[in-house]
């Protein structure tokens, strides 16, 4: 089955008519292209001269000493934008905006899971970012130190962050919804001596522990952690230990002044782990000034965002670049007010989204594919029950998104009004790269168009050459960018292999995507070409997977692979041997594995599918055939088996596969196990 072809099993009949194709395109109407934030010169300008583009950006934010240098490329891959200037991240998304008269405009109507709501004015955000900070001094946090926060989606997250900020320290957000032992790890990989919670997290209508991961993930003697601050948000029990510091105990008594101190241009602002191809996970490193210039410039011009007016949500989690860049920062520096929900999208029940769009008069929505494709199985009568009339533009973030889907969102949710901007990056990149300008392009369904102006980025070929119109490749980014990584925490080397490497005689950054260029030259995403998977847009290595299975004592080895799935993009199929002494219980022993990645990982790694079998395809230099794994796991005819070691073993494998078939119930994936 193809993508298309799967995906088009859940579209609902109430989707407009003619098929979506490659040659519809959608124009911005005359009257939002005549307000848009950015027009159609703008890409001839930024192409003329990038620096003075990104210069001219900068200028968006209020600098200390302002810099004289805009970009410092003489040492790549390691780029210093803006380098001789300096800022405070967190003076430029609180304090100018109550300075400049604005203190009491929105900065967050926050949303709670169970129905309670805080607002919370750009005066008091600066009232409780202060009062964080002094609360971090009090705990010795020092600029350069780094403190993990590990917290629901709830203000204090985004009072954590910008206190961070505020002191120059370096905040690694974990999301909550990772295990003790994949926090420990981040904890010591980060060295971090201050760790924040929360005691519990709403999820799905209940309270569920959080504290309790953090009690075991700083329990050794070895852990570099001193104080761990816990804020009170469910009230469910907690154990306490001697490094305990409750939040509102601390914070509250606080002084609401603090003054925020410059740091260079190039201090590290956050470090946030995400997955590559080996089972490591990476510990991205972005710093101020560049990162800080190119979230805020995107914010603007991609959502065309009008500050005072618009009431912008972005639905993502602050675990996760989307959050940091698109929640916390971004929107922030340009004095958004903005709606932040705590919870699930069907908590209390499927509406609960189209519900805060009309309470909040929310006009720019941003979220991911899954969503919207979790929305039309849930059905389009859901958001059509709901005026919706607020929105002005939507956008999609995380994954390709498929043009069903795309003309389901364009219809049911933007009433065929609003411009839908498909956004690309990554947690590497910082911000968006590669989007339509809603005022500009014509969109086509499924296609993220180009990049942005003052980004430059291109397909290329195996040989670093670029392709022409109609062709795919590898996308690539072929000059340096304000808000790109800096590094791999504490792994230079590993920061050059990992992106400089494949086209290092081109000076060029392999993004590990395969993108095509279609006949009017437009870019379409096609996906990773690496072993990461995309989860629900979750970034999940296979490796990661594969090294969690083989940790438990049944497992002699195991090969995972990501499966196209019509709801989450893909989803996680893991073949496994098991070892000789292993007492095959069945099921049971399918759940304890697929528990055992959980805790390991977190339930977001939890495979759908565990399959025991007694080989696995191989090359003959032993390298596991993944290809043929995905075509098991997807349903298809096997591919070419000539490079396999033992041709048998797929046909071995495939017979004890026929007539079985997974359950596809989502949130509760089944299990398909063969029997030996
Ligand atoms: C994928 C999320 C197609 C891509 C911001 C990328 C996308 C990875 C899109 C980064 C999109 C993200 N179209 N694919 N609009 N957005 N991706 O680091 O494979 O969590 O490399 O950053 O998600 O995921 P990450």
């Amino acid at each position: 089955m193809t993508d298309t072809d799967s995906r088009t099993m859940v579209i609902d009949p109430d989707t407009p008519a003619s098929p979506p194709s490659a040659d519809r395109t959608f124009p911005p109407s005359a009257e939002f292209a005549a307000n848009a934030n950015l027009s159609a010169e703008a890409y001839r300008r930024a192409a003329a001269d990038p620096e003075a583009f990104w210069a001219e950006q900068a200028k968006r934010l209020s600098w200390a000493t302002p810099f004289t240098q805009v970009l410092d490329w003489s040492d790549a891959p390691q780029a210093r934008w803006f380098a001789d200037g300096t800022l405070n991240v967190a003076y430029n998304c609180v304090d100018r905006h109550v300075a400049d008269g604005h203190g009491n405009t929105v900065a967050i109507h926050w949303e709670g899971e169970p129905g309670d709501s805080r607002t919370i004015s750009y005066a008091e955000l600066q009232d409780q970012v202060c009062r964080t900070a002094n609360a971090l001094l009090s705990l010795g946090v020092r600029a350069g130190d780094r403190v993990v926060i590990y917290l629901p989606m709830i203000p204090e997250a985004v009072y954590a962050m910008l206190a961070c900020a505020r002191l120059g320290a370096v905040h690694g957000v974990v999301f909550a919804g990772f295990s003790a032992h994949a926090l420990a790890s981040r904890i010591a990989d980060a060295d971090a001596r201050v760790v924040i919670t929360a005691d519990g997290q709403y999820r799905r209508g209940s309270a569920v522990p959080l504290k309790a991961a953090v009690d075991e993930a700083v329990s050794g003697t070895d852990s570099p952690v001193e104080h761990v601050l816990v804020v009170r948000r469910t009230g469910i029990d907690v154990t306490w230990t001697p490094k305990d510091l409750w939040w509102d105990e601390l914070v509250e008594g606080q002084s609401d002044r603090h003054t925020p101190e410059a740091f260079p241009a190039e201090q590290p602002l956050f470090v946030l782990y995400t997955s590559g191809t080996t089972g490591k996970p990476k510990g991205i490193v972005h710093t101020s000034g560049g990162y800080l210039t190119q979230a805020a410039y995107t914010h603007h011009v991609v959502f065309d965002h009008k500050p005072g007016t618009d009431v912008y949500w972005c639905t993502a989690d602050i675990g996760w670049i989307t959050g940091h860049s698109y929640i916390v920062y971004g929107p922030l520096a340009n004095r958004a007010t903005q709606v932040v929900y705590e919870g699930t999208p069907n908590t209390p029940h499927e509406g609960r989204h189209w519900e805060i769009i009309d309470k909040y008069q929310v006009s720019i929505y941003y979220t991911a594919p899954t969503l919207i494709r979790t929305f039309m199985k849930w059905g389009s009568d859901i958001p059509d029950r709901h005026l919706l009339r607020s929105l002005r533009v939507l956008g999609s973030v995380g994954e390709p998104i498929n043009p069903e889907a795309w003309m389901w969102y364009r219809h049911h949710v933007g009433h065929d009004r609003c411009p839908i901007v498909d956004t690309w990056w990554q947690t590497e990149t910082g911000g968006i790269m590669i989007s339509p300008l809603p005022g500009v392009t014509a969109a086509k369904p499924g296609s993220a168009m180009a990049p942005v102006p003052g980004i430059s980025a291109i397909v290329v070929n195996d040989e670093g050459h670029p392709v022409g119109n109609g062709e795919s490749g590898y996308l690539v980014i072929d000059k340096p960018w304000p808000a790109m990584l800096r590094t791999i925490f504490g792994d230079d080397e590993r920061y050059k292999d990992t992106y400089w490497s494949r086209f290092a005689a081109q000076g060029y950054y392999f993004a590990g995507d395969g993108a095509k260029y279609d006949a009017d030259g437009a870019l379409w995403l096609l996906g990773r070409v690496d072993d990461v998977m995309n989860v629900s847009g979750h970034r999940i290595s296979t490796t990661e997977v594969e090294s969690a299975l083989v940790a438990h004592s049944a497992v002699a080895e195991a090969a995972v692979v990501g499966a196209n799935d019509d709801m989450t993009g893909q989803n996680i199929v893991a073949f496994v041997i098991l070892r000789g002494s292993a007492v095959d219980t069945g099921a049971a022993l399918i759940t304890e594995l697929r528990n055992h990645v959980a805790t390991e990982i977190g339930p977001i790694a939890k495979p759908k599918q565990i399959l025991v079998v007694q080989e696995l395809p191989k090359t003959r230099s032993g390298k596991i055939m993944r290809r043929l794994l995905r075509d098991i796991a997807e349903n298809r005819k096997i591919g070419d088996v000539s490079a396999l070691q033992d041709s048998a073993v797929m046909s071995l494998i495939s017979s004890r596969l026929a007539g079985e078939k997974p359950d596809d119930n989502l949130g509760n994936p089944a299990i398909l196990m063969t029997r030996r």
